[in-house]
């Protein structure tokens, strides 16, 4: 299951600028530093293609890349980062629940969770919005190389993993399926290509 090409397509401020062809689309979405851009770069070989990332507090948009000319990774906005001071919250804005809720070629979100520090409220919220309007979701920890450190609870990723999926346990009913990875190591990324293809694939 490898990428052969992938190529950036188009941006969009909303779901009915998104491409209309009806190809399956995965979406991409974590903190701001969580390593969504590093991943990126990882699963498709090519250093280029992640570079669009946005700087905290410029236009939104919903970015879509092609790969092997028959599905799309699309990179959503971070969230995480203060906008406004008080804005330590999930940045509800309508585009985004509009496109997680109602756009129809959305195979699965790929929530991309950093396994090299404890859970952090504002993912527990996001898991948690994701599980309660049943949107199908692969948890995808990142930074899995990182050794532990003492500033970061001193626990290593697999910890922090298995405390995630704890502490998301009672929003699911059927919980989601999650791999662990590393754009370091390249850990999980033959992995996760091969559960797309297999969801694509359904
Ligand atoms: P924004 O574009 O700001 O939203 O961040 P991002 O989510 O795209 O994260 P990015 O890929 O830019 O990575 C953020 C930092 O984490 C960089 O310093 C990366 O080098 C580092 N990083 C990303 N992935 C990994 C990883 O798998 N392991 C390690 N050790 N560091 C990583
Ligand atoms: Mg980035």
């Amino acid at each position: 299951a490898q990428i052969a090409q992938a190529d950036f397509v188009k941006s969009s401020k909303k779901k009915e600028e998104c491409p209309s062809d009806g190809l399956p689309e995965f979406a991409l979405v974590g903190r701001s530093n969580v390593g969504k851009s590093s991943l990126l770069n990882s699963l498709v070989r090519r250093k280029k293609l992640a570079l669009t990332s946005k700087k905290p507090g410029k236009t939104q948009c919903i970015n879509h890349f092609l790969v092997n000319e028959s599905w799309y990774l699309v990179d959503l906005p971070g969230y995480g980062y203060a906008v406004a001071p008080q804005e330590a919250r999930i940045d509800w804005s309508q585009f985004t629940r509009d496109y997680f809720l109602h756009r129809e070629t959305l195979v699965s979100v790929f929530l991309l969770i950093d396994a090299s520090i404890p859970a952090k409220k504002i993912d527990l919220e996001y898991a948690s919005w994701l599980g309660q309007n049943q949107i199908p979701m692969t948890l995808v920890f990142t930074k899995c190389d990182k050794r532990k450190k003492k500033k970061n609870g001193g626990k290593r990723a697999e910890e922090n993993v298995a405390d995630f999926l704890n502490l998301i346990q009672e929003f699911f009913q059927t919980p989601p399926p999650w791999l662990m990875t590393s754009s370091v190591t390249n850990q999980g990324r033959d992995e996760m290509l091969l559960h797309m293809a297999q969801l694509r694939n359904y």
